[in-house]
C-alpha cells in the first residue's frame, strides 16, 4: 500500500442525513472501483448496532443510486460501528480498539463544525490522532473569525498538511475541466484576460427550495452556503494564473493569488433576494432575512484581469437547475456596421451536463450583408460509469491528495472577501418563485448586456456535437 495512503476510515456522523445520501453511495462506489479495501468504523450516538448500520447503507445505496450486490456486501464486510458520547473518553477507546493498529486513519467529522472541538481533542487523547487525517465538511465557519477558530482547533493536533477541506464542488469534473480547457489549449490563452474580455458570469441556478432544510438554511443563506466556496472555486479555476508544477500546493497557491487579488464585496454591489413562501418554510424564522438569492460584482486587481468585473448569481427556486459561466468579450473594431457585429462569448456549462460553447457572428443567410449570431457547442452529459464527485473527494482524501481540497489560506481569503457584507444586514429583496430573482438586480448589479440565462440542455440548440466520454 502507497505510505500516504489511509489504511482506516472512521466516519463521525454515519447515522446522519449526509452518510445517507452521499456517503454510503461513495463508499459503495469506491469498494466497486476497487478503491476501498480498509476499515469503515461509523461513529454516532444514536443507540444503533452494527446490524442497523449495515442495513442504513443498504438502504443508503438503494435510494440513492442502486444496489450494486457485490460491493455493497464487501463494504458492509468492512464496516464497523461505534455507538457513544463525543464527549465521553470511552467512545473514543472503542474508536481505537476498532481501528486494530492502523497507522494512517483518516478521520471525516460529517458532523456540526461545533463539534470538532471535542472530537479532536478526543482523537488526540485517545492516541487516534497519531499518523492521521482529519477530513471536514462544509460549511468550514460561519464567517471570518469562526473559520479562523476552526483552523486553531484543527491545527491544535493535526498539521495543514494534514487537513483535508471539502468543498464537493472540488470533485466535479466540469469544475476541474476549466482549468484543463484552459491550460491544456493553445489558442485559448491569449485572448483569456482583460484585453479581450468584457466580464464574467457565474450563475448557479436551482429550480427547488429548501428542500426540507430550513433549519440549516436559516443560519447559512446562499453566500455561505453557495457563493463563497462552490463559487469562489469556479472564479478561482476561471480566474488562476497557470500553475509551474502540477503538485497540490502549486496549484492551490494559484488559486489563493486569485482570491488575494479581489477587494471585500461592497454592500453596493450585491443584491440579496428571498423567494416568496421561504418565510413558511419548516424551520425558517418568520421574520427571516436570509437570502435564497444573491447577485454580486468583483473584481480583480491583478494584471491579467483588472477592471474585468465578475459577476455571480446564485439563488433557490430560479427557473431551472444549471451552473453556468458566461465570458463576454469586447467587440471587434470592425467597419461593418454596429448592428451587424455582436460581442463574442464563451460558455461553461458545469451543471447539469458538462458544455463548452463559443459564440460567434458569422454571415446571415441574405443577400444583404447582416451579421448572425451562431454558437458552436460540444457537450457531455455525464457517462454511466463515472465519479460522483463525493467518491472523488473521499477517495482523493484517502489517498492524501490535497489538490481537490480547500487550503486554510484560501478558506480564509474567501470569508475575508464577504465578510463585510455578512455583517451588514443589507435590504433583502422578496422575488417570485420561479423568477431570476429580484427586480433590483438589473438595477445595480447587472453586466453590460444583461445576464444570461441558462437554459435546459432540452431547449439548447438541438444541432450541438456530443462528446465522447
Ligand atoms: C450544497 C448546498 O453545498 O450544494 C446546497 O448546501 C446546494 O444548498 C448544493 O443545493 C448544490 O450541489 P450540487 O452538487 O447538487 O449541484
Amino acid at each position: 500500500m502507497n505510505k500516504s495512503q489511509s489504511d482506516a476510515l472512521v466516519f463521525f456522523g454515519a447515522t446522519g442525513d449526509l452518510a445517507y445520501k452521499k456517503i454510503f453511495p461513495a463508499l459503495q462506489a469506491m469498494v466497486k472501483r476497487g478503491h476501498l479495501d480498509a476499515r469503515v468504523i461509523g461513529v454516532a450516538k444514536a443507540g444503533w448496532n452494527l446490524e442497523q448500520l449495515r442495513e442504513r447503507a443498504h438502504d443508503s445505496v438503494e435510494k440513492h443510486g442502486g444496489v450494486d450486490a457485490a460491493a455493497i456486501n464487501k463494504l458492509c464486510s468492512l464496516l464497523h460501528y461505534v455507538d457513544g458520547d463525543y464527549n465521553d473518553p470511552q467512545t473514543f477507546q472503542a474508536i481505537h480498539k476498532e481501528l486494530n493498529g492502523a497507522e494512517r486513519p483518516a478521520h471525516y467529522l460529517a458532523i456540526p463544525p461545533l463539534l470538532f472541538e471535542t472530537v479532536v481533542e478526543q482523537l488526540a487523547k485517545s492516541g487516534s490522532s497519531q499518523g492521521a487525517r482529519v477530513v471536514v465538511e462544509k460549511p468550514f465557519g460561519h464567517d471570518l473569525s469562526s473559520a479562523q477558530e476552526l483552523n486553531r482547533i484543527l491545527h491544535s493536533v493535526f498539521p495543514e498538511t494534514e487537513i483535508f477541506r471539502i468543498d464537493h464542488y472540488l470533485g466535479k469534473r466540469p469544475v476541474n475541466n476549466v482549468v484543463i480547457f484552459r491550460f491544456a489549449n493553445a489558442f485559448i490563452e491569449p485572448f483569456w484576460n482583460r484585453n479581450y474580455i468584457e466580464s464574467v458570469q457565474i450563475t448557479m441556478a436551482e429550480d427547488f427550495g429548501v428542500q426540507g432544510r430550513g433549519a440549516f438554511y436559516d443560519q447559512t443563506g446562499a453566500i455561505r452556503d453557495v457563493v463563497q466556496n462552490h463559487l469562489f472555486q469556479v472564479l478561482s479555476n476561471l480566474a488562476m494564473e497557470p500553475p509551474v508544477r502540477t503538485d497540490s500546493e502549486t496549484i492551490r497557491d494559484e488559486k489563493v493569488k486569485v482570491l488575494k487579488a479581489i477587494r471585500p464585496l461592497d454592500a453596493n454591489n450585491l443584491v440579496r433576494g428571498q423567494f416568496r413562501g421561504y418565510r413558511q418554510e419548516g424551520g425558517v424564522r418568520p421574520d427571516s432575512s436570509v437570502e435564497t438569492f444573491a447577485a454580486l460584482r468583483l473584481e480583480i486587481d491583478s494584471w491579467r484581469w483588472k477592471d474585468v468585473p465578475f459577476y455571480i448569481r446564485a439563488g433557490k427556486n430560479l427557473p431551472v437547475t444549471c451552473t453556468e459561466v458566461f465570458a463576454r468579450f469586447r467587440k471587434p473594431p470592425t467597419v461593418l456596421k454596429e448592428s451587424v457585429v455582436s460581442h463574442n462569448h464563451m460558455r461553461f456549462r458545469i451543471s447539469p451536463e458538462m458544455a463548452i460553447a463559443i459564440g460567434a457572428t458569422a454571415m446571415g443567410a441574405g443577400e444583404v450583408l447582416e451579421g448572425q449570431h451562431v454558437e458552436i457547442m460540444a457537450s457531455r452529459y455525464p457517462c454511466p460509469d463515472e465519479m460522483d464527485a463525493y467518491e472523488r473527494v473521499l477517495g482523493d482524501a484517502m489517498a492524501g491528495d490535497a489538490t481537490l481540497f480547500a487550503r486554510q489560506d484560501y478558506v480564509e481569503e474567501a470569508w475575508r472577501i464577504v465578510d463585510p457584507v455578512l455583517r451588514a444586514d443589507t435590504r433583502v429583496y422578496e422575488y417570485e418563485q420561479g423568477s431570476w430573482g429580484p427586480g433590483e438586480v438589473e438595477r445595480r448589479v447587472s453586466p453590460e448586456g444583461g445576464w444570461h440565462n441558462p437554459i435546459t440542455a432540452d431547449q439548447e440548440n438541438p444541432s450541438r456535437s456530443a462528446v465522447p466520454c
